[in-house]
């Protein structure tokens, strides 16, 4: 793979989309579907680290989403994403969902989620690598310095690396 030097700031590739909540989103209770808001937060998500990446990207993995208020039909949901930290090939992205009444002004936080996509090479099909990223804000700060955390934690659950390989959870949680 060719080395990518690129390096770009977290504000250079943040999404933001609004949707209106309608019948078809919604379960018999007349409640936002949780299928289709981790859909949103995908679309949404995918869309900033494509940003980032500048490239196709593919769904990785999705870490925990946490249902805490319902949404209602007729709801406007707003999703904010923002990549955290780029690593290789893949990229973690924060989105965060805020719900308010149609019109009015108090959006009222109900998920978040950290997703991690991997940008993918048109012709070969396989991961690329991406440019790094560039934490400026205080909170940008805050989950670029978490995120290779998370990423252990994540690629644990995944199979991927053995827990008791996983350097960085061991520093903060101990052994698990
Ligand atoms: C994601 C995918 C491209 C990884 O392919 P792979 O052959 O395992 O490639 P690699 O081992 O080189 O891993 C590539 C990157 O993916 C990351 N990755 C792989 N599985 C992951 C997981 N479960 N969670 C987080 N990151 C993961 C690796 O850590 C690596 O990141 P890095 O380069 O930044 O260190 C492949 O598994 C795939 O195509 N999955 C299906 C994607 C898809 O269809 N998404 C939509 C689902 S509906």
């Amino acid at each position: 793979m060719t080395m990518n030097n690129r390096v770009k700031a977290v504000h250079e590739s943040k999404a933001e989309s609004s949707e209106l909540i309608m019948p078809n989103d919604t379960n018999p209770l007349g409640n936002l579907m949780g299928g289709n808001l981790m859909r949103f937060m995908d679309v949404i998500g995918g869309i900033c680290a494509a940003r980032h990446c500048e490239s196709h990207v593919v769904t990785a993995s999705v870490d925990h989403v946490t249902f805490g208020a319902p949404i209602h039909l007729g709801d406007v949901i707003t999703l904010k994403a923002c990549v955290t930290h780029a690593f290789n090939t893949s990229v973690e992205v924060y989105v965060e969902v805020t719900a308010s009444k149609m019109g009015s002004q108090e959006p009222k936080k109900t998920n978040h989620a950290y997703l991690t996509f991997v940008a993918i090479d048109k012709n070969t099909m396989r991961p690329k690598l991406i440019p790094k990223v560039k934490p400026e804000t205080k909170e940008e700060k805050l989950r670029y310095e978490s995120a290779p955390r998370r990423r252990e934690i994540r690629l644990i659950l995944a199979g991927r690396i053995e827990a008791k390989d996983a350097v960085l959870v061991k520093e903060y949680f101990g052994n698990l």
